[in-house]
């Protein structure tokens, strides 16, 4: 590969991008690439012009009966009937116009943020300042986040603007509780609070007001220039990112080979009628990251999933139990033709019972760094050739993350690794994610614990020459994934 020129750049998590940070770009032509065939597997590759339907079963169309002919026949009956029709035309007509109120009109004005999607606009500075301005409180949810590789506890000041650590002094597992809650965790995952000695030349903290009594975290914070301990926050709402995988062993997927139990814990197999379909990740017990492109149309109802977690090989879905969806939530601004924002999540019916075999990844914290060639891998039961029927194992095979300027050459993707993407894999072809590993984890090792870096997406062909694979870039989609749990829990 020839990305080694020069400064050698960063992949930066910056985390928590207000959503239609990036432009959305105009679809390329792409009629070069070809169509996969599998009537299962959603599209490999941006832009397809034409789409197989993914499968047969729709729900049976009820066929509107017709209007009975034995209407307003006695004379006295004609008044009450034209009254009555009156009425329901006026009916329909407020209906009408509330609705078209509501989609039209309630959007904010300026730079004033909606709560939820309530019609309530707050101006910016009023969010996160400690007092509730939304009905739900929506705008005094979310002002913390787990920052850097050792998650160090941060909340957002709307006075000045901008993110501090927060001072250990008094803090307790209760408080570490209520900002995982905050978060979008459920407190039952709650891992720790640990303190950690603030960065050198730290000058600014939040301190707990403990004298505040008993009133929200956030109330209790004030920004302070000194924190006794001279630790902070470190807070893990969940244990994630525990893998038994050795880090020396080198790995199908393309060119990979078979995993063990306990080494990617949070691969799961999505079925769709008794088929494997696509991957997923496990982020908590109840929700699971997958891709939008797998949730497409029809699939969109959690009604046609099973989800099963903590298996290595296909056949054992024959025997154990799988966990059923009861909401999917795909990514607003997810575009079918070029795969922007191509991340969806589903939550479980029934929490899954965590095991060595199954736990969470790691979301990607803001202030994580990539090396531009960072070591990531790749898991799932899709296909091991181009064309090929989906694996009976789970394979799982190394594959570096590509730069994006690279990525996006002319005699590579050419543009089409949007912001919202990043490339794996190997320019000279050979090892790769294909078909039915979709949905599925890119994740890489960092302070011993595995990250979230991608969902598998689309490439052209499989493990080809020049055509890398492209995944989701899970940074970006951090915020939307917290929010999301959050306000659906
Ligand atoms: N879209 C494919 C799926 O639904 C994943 C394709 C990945 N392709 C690649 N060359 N890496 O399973």
């Amino acid at each position: 590969m020839d990305i080694n020129s020069g400064q050698p750049p960063y992949y930066e998590n910056h985390g928590y991008q207000p959503e239609n940070f990036y432009v959305t770009r105009q679809p390329v032509d792409t009629n070069m690439y070809p169509q996969y065939p599998h009537p299962y597997y959603p599209p490999s590759v941006p832009h397809y012009v034409t789409r197989v339907p993914t499968h047969q079963t729709a729900p049976p169309v009820v066929q509107p009966k017709p209007p009975s002919a034995k209407v307003c026949t006695p004379k006295i009956k004609k008044i009450l009937c034209i009254v009555l029709s009156v009425a329901i035309l006026l009916t329909v007509a407020i209906i009408a116009a509330v609705l078209i109120w509501y989609f039209v009109i309630s959007s904010c004005p300026g730079s004033s943020i909606e709560c939820g999607s309530s019609g309530t606009c707050v101006s910016p500075s009023e969010w996160c300042d400690g007092v509730a301005h939304c009905p739900n409180s929506e705008d005094e949810n979310r002002c913390v986040r787990l920052y850097g590789p050792n998650f160090i506890l941060e909340v957002y000041s709307s006075v000045s603007k901008s993110w501090y650590p927060v001072c250990h002094d008094d803090w307790n597992d209760s408080y570490g509780k209520t900002a995982c809650k905050d978060m979008g965790y459920n407190i039952n995952t709650y891992y720790y609070s640990q303190r950690v000695a603030s960065e050198r030349g730290s000058t600014s903290f939040m301190k707990l007001n403990t004298s505040a009594g008993n009133i929200d975290l956030y109330k209790k914070l004030y920004k302070s220039a000194s924190c006794l301990s001279g630790t902070v926050v470190a807070l893990r709402c969940i244990k994630c990112g525990i893998s038994s995988k050795n880090a020396n062993l080198q790995g199908r997927i393309v060119g990979g080979s078979a995993s063990a139990l306990k080494e990617w814990p949070w691969q799961v197999s999505l079925h769709v009628q008794g088929s494997h379909v696509c991957g997923g990740s496990i982020i908590t017990p109840e929700w699971i990251v997958t891709a939008a492109h797998c949730v497409e149309g029809q699939l969109s109802s959690p009604y046609y999933w099973s989800v099963y977690a903590g298996i290595l090989t296909q056949s054992e879905t024959g025997y154990s139990s799988a966990y059923k969806v009861t909401k999917i939530i795909s990514h607003p601004s997810y575009n079918s033709d070029s795969k922007d924002y191509d991340v969806a999540l589903m939550k479980l019916q029934t929490s899954l019972r965590l095991t060595d075999a199954v736990g969470p990844v790691c979301l990607p914290n803001p202030g994580l760094f990539f090396q531009p060639e960072q070591e990531c891998w790749i898991s799932g039961w899709g296909a091991e050739y181009q064309g090929g029927k989906s694996s009976e194992v789970l394979n799982a095979v190394m594959v570096p993350l590509i730069e994006r300027s690279t990525c996006n050459s002319v005699n590579v993707y050419n543009g089409l690794v949007l912001p919202t993407m990043v490339c794996a894999g190997y320019l000279k072809g050979g090892k790769d994610s294909c078909q039915g590993d979709s949905g599925g984890p890119l994740v890489t090792e960092n302070n011993s614990v595995w990250w979230l870096v991608g969902d598998t997406s689309w490439g052209t062909g499989c493990a080809s020459r020049r055509r890398p694979g492209v995944y989701g870039n899970m940074t970006v989609f951090t915020d939307w994934i917290y929010r999301n749990m959050q306000a659906n829990r």
